[in-house]
């Protein structure tokens, strides 16, 4: 196996984990809103979301090494769909870090939770649309 399809698969297991917590974040969290109080589903969210925090910490690190290191194979090629994906795809693993300061400063708006994990999602399905067509 050449060091290239190595790291693309690093790239793509990780790629996987974040968008499978984003998505279990997004989409099947909420469900259990409406079937525990408000201090029980807190508690919940808390402990599933410090798992998952302690997880993707370490994931993102590779993400982000493995799409650097295939980012300096193009370097010479001028390619905008492959810019706007790697810049995306960069900071959306780079906000994860930031996300509870985020959560925080926004605490006070009902909708932003919601709001803000849907757009984290489309732009995470973004990018991967992005890197099947930037090289089509
Ligand atoms: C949310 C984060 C990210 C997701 C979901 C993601 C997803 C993907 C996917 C699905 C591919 C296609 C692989 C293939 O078809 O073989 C890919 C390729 C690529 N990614 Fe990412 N990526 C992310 C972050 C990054 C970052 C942070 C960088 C750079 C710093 C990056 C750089 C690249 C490059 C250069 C390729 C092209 C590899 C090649 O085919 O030679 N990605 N990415």
């Amino acid at each position: 196996m050449t060091l290239y399809i190595f790291v693309k698969i690093v790239h793509l297991l990780t790629m996987t984990f974040f968008i499978g917590v984003v998505s279990f974040r997004t989409f099947i969290m909420p469900i259990l809103k409406s079937k525990y109080d408000k201090h029980t589903y807190l508690n919940i969210d808390k402990l599933i979301g410090l798992k998952a925090r302690s997880i993707i910490k370490i994931n993102n690190i590779f993400l982000i090494l493995s799409g650097l290191y295939l980012f300096s194979l193009y370097l010479d090629t001028a390619n905008f769909l492959l810019y706007i994906k790697v810049g995306i795809g960069l900071v959306l693993a780079l906000a994860f870090y930031i996300v509870p300061i985020i959560m925080k400063k926004f605490n006070h708006l009902k909708w932003f939770s919601q709001f803000f994990h849907h757009l984290f999602f489309s732009l995470m399905m973004i990018v991967v649309v992005l890197s099947q067509l930037m090289f089509a």
